[in-house]
């Protein structure tokens, strides 16, 4: 007997064939007439239904048949006589794979808190909303492979273990094989990271981009799609310790180019997803229509999950540079009636409140600010004419904050050099990415997006801890 995904015999199955199912029962209903089994498989947010007859199977059989066990289900596909589906099975052969005993098994049907979820971390993509978010995932994964291939891009592996702090905060994981317990140590007195196993500090990297620039410089263009670790301790719902990242890097383009490429490839991937995953994208809307009628009206989201992925589709980002922002800043009333918790002034580092003012009150639209003060960013970012501040650009999403981080490059060799001094950066231990700038640079610029942050977006999901299989977040590491 050959098996079918449920999503295929839901859809394209014909009446009057003999089907087999396999998967996990999300409930079972006895009436006097028959017994219903709603199974899932994953493969779609849709349960099949299977029914059997009174005294058809074995009680002892039946028994096992529970909230989520896991089952094989063969029978003749018809057309279902109740209401929310098209088709069922009728069954003619049941196996049970694996018990679930109803007095342990955490998942029942009734409604779960996300909170509880996260601790079950292990079974919670059988649920309607995590499966949705997960297949989501995969489709936007997908769609971002699929945008870079479809556009001369090579996907660049770039390396996990570094030891550069690419963007110079210091927020790294350390990797040693040393015993820090009896750590060697040198003449100083401090451990003596010569002997670790690579001869020389090393950490998680923070961002493949200083690599994915050396790749840019020789095959055009590139993009990285990797996870990427930051140790630093931001308990936020917008914040992993172990988050994956997006970072495409190209040679020849400049600060526009980059803003270009940035805004098509997001409404590429999001506009993707509209139109490959619409059932699980309906679930997750009414979800978050459920979960917007508890909350106070002026709270409530104006757009629907659709109308707003829409939304971002079909209209311009809006561009600005960082001094005209802080100028709306100034203006605007929070800041005038002393709202803000954080002051405004041009330098500052602007806080998630500033940027959603900007793209929720004031804009209302996705919005790219560029030319930031020199002072608050990397080192790496080209220097404008007037010296003050750096061809950067973040794009700011409504709801998330800041999705995506780039810049142009600084190509200039003693430009490079200097800043890379002016942060407290070893020159020699970058000389090789210094060295670009001796051997053929060019003007080049790329940007980072951070995958969750776009799932969180697109799933309309209100926690970055529930748009990632298994969250790394401060004293959090479980599963
Ligand atoms: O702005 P960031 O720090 O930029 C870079 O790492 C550059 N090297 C990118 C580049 O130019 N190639 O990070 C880029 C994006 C942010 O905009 C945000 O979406 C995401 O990565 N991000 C995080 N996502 C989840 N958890 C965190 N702790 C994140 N930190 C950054
Ligand atoms: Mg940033």
């Amino acid at each position: 007997m050959s098996y079918q995904p449920i999503k295929h015999v839901l859809t394209a199955a014909e009446i009057s064939q003999t089907v087999t199912v396999r998967g996990w029962v999300r409930t079972k209903r006895e009436s006097k007439n028959a017994i219903f089994i709603a199974l899932n498989d994953g493969s779609t947010i849709h349960t099949i239904q299977a029914v059997a007859q009174p005294g058809q199977f074995a009680e002892d059989l039946l028994k096992l048949v529970t909230t989520g066990s896991c089952v094989a289900a063969t029978g003749t596909l018809v057309e279902s006589q109740g209401a929310g589906q098209k088709v069922e099975i009728q069954l003619s052969d049941l196996h049970v794979y694996g018990t679930a005993d109803p007095d342990k098994y955490p998942l029942q049907p009734k409604k779960h808190s996300l909170e509880f979820l996260r601790e079950i971390a292990h079974l919670r993509p059988r649920t309607n909303t995590f499966s949705a978010v997960l297949r989501i995932r995969h489709a936007l994964a997908y769609a971002v492979h699929k945008y870079f291939n479809d556009n001369g891009f090579y996907y660049l592996h770039t390396p996990i273990i570094t030891a550069s702090d690419a963007e110079g905060a210091g927020e790294m994981f350390r990797v040693t094989t040393l015993d820090m317990t009896n750590p060697p140590r040198n003449e100083e007195g401090a451990i003596d990271y010569k002997q670790d196993f690579f001869g020389r500090e090393t950490n998680l990297t923070v961002s493949g981009q200083l690599e994915g620039e050396l790749g840019a410089l020789a095959l055009g263009k590139i993009y990285t799609f990797g996870p990427t670790f930051r140790a630093e301790n931001s308990n936020t719902t917008r914040h992993l310790a172990e988050f994956w990242m997006i970072e495409p890097e190209m040679a020849f383009y400049e600060l526009e180019d980059n803003m270009n490429l940035a805004e098509d490839f997001v409404k590429n991937v999001i506009g993707y997803a509209l139109e490959h995953c619409a059932d699980d994208l309906a679930f997750l809307e009414n979800r978050l229509k459920e979960e917007e009628k508890t909350k106070k009206k002026e709270e409530q989201s104006e757009l629907s999950l659709l109308e707003k992925l829409r939304f971002v589709v079909d209209n311009n980002f809006e561009r600005l540079t960082y001094t005209e922002a802080i100028d709306i800043l100034l203006q605007s009333k929070p800041h005038k009636k002393g709202q803000f918790q954080y002051d405004v002034k041009w330098g500052i580092d602007l806080q998630s409140e500033h940027e959603r003012y900007l793209v929720e009150k004031h804009f209302k639209k996705p919005v790219i600010l560029t030319n930031y003060p020199r002072e608050i960013k990397a080192f790496y970012m080209k220097l404008d004419e007037d010296g003050k501040t750096v061809r950067a650009m973040d794009v700011l999403f409504p709801g998330i904050g800041e999705i995506i981080g780039g810049s142009q490059r600084e190509d200039d060799y003693e430009k490079l050099l200097m800043r890379v001094k002016e942060v407290g950066i070893e020159p020699e231990s970058l000389w090789w990415y210094l060295e670009t700038r001796q051997f053929g640079t060019a003007p080049h610029a790329g940007f980072g997006l951070g995958f969750e942050r776009l799932v969180l977006f697109v799933t309309g999901m209100g926690n970055i801890r529930d748009v990632i299989p298994f969250p790394r977040t401060p004293k959090s590491a479980d599963f």
